[in-house]
């Protein structure tokens, strides 16, 4: 495979890269991105209407149901060739900011060291009153469980739309968009907000920006390079044609 000499070069040379991962980089592990069209059991739902404060609060049942079905998926699923890869960056690179929406943990099984989660993680239980993350909670034939502090209903500790981003999380991205010389934006379709918007900051400033996906993305046409194909194929391949020596 070959790659833009220029963005070998600034790789290699990099002090700082930070890189956005979205649900495409998990599609190799199997688990549906969001934009596609679910199957089965789930087939006639969006998850755009179930990721939502409003569908947990008209169906709390159905929405409980359908994160255990994607805990299911997830705990089932391997980290992938691409997440390996990523892994691999932080030790070549002086340093790494991975950034994900996912909720999936397979950056961190896939050994990243550091993983800002800007939108949760879908193996933490919250309370959807009071917000306190629950370990464990009475074995009851209620779904959702009830908070065992409360008594309110329980809920995946997960952003949904119109929900806001954890502010620690938002100001580390934030602040590494400001600060990188490249920015990856890896398998996200750049539709949600504020997460779609971060690359700009780097733009801003001149610095390298750099997409990966199969398809085209509204920020194909203003990215400085656009790599289309699968992130556990390019993302092994890019390693290997700026680090060879690794
Ligand atoms: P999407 O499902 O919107 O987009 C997935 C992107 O991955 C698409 O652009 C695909 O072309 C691309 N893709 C598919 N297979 C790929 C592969 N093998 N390698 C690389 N890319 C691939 O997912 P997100 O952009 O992550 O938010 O969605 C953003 C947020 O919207 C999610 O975090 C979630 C969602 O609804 C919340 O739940 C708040």
């Amino acid at each position: 495979m070959q790659f833009d000499a220029q963005l070998i070069e600034t790789l290699r040379g990099a002090r700082h890269v930070a890189v956005l991962t979205g649900a495409g980089v998990s599609a190799e592990s199997k688990i549906p991105t969001f934009r596609d069209a679910m199957t089965g059991l789930w087939a006639r739902y969006r998850p755009e209407e179930l990721a939502t404060p409003q569908a947990f609060a008209a169906n709390p049942k159905l929405v409980w149901d359908w994160y255990q079905w994607r805990r299911g998926l997830v705990e089932a699923a391997a980290p992938n060739e691409g997440q390996k890869a990523l892994a691999r960056l932080a030790d070549l690179v002086p340093r790494l900011t991975l950034i994900t929406q996912n909720v999936d943990s397979l950056h961190q099984r896939a050994g990243s060291p550091e993983v800002v989660e800007l939108h949760g993680n879908i193996s933490r239980t919250k309370c959807a009153r009071e917000g306190r993350i629950v370990a464990s909670w009475p074995d009851t034939d209620q779904v959702p469980p009830p908070c065992p502090h409360c008594g309110a209903h329980l809920r995946p500790d997960v952003v949904w739309f119109g929900e806001s981003l954890p502010p620690e999380a938002l100001r580390q991205a934030a602040d590494a968009a400001r600060r990188c010389d490249v920015f990856f934006s890896i398998g996200t379709s750049a539709l949600v907000q504020p997460a779609a918007s971060l690359i700009y900051e780097t733009m801003r400033r001149g610095g390298m920006t750099v997409e990966l996906n199969p398809g085209e993305t509204p920020q194909s046409d203003e990215v400085t390079h656009s790599l289309r194909g699968p992130s556990g194929v390019i993302l092994p391949a890019l390693l290997h044609a700026a680090w060879p020596e690794a």
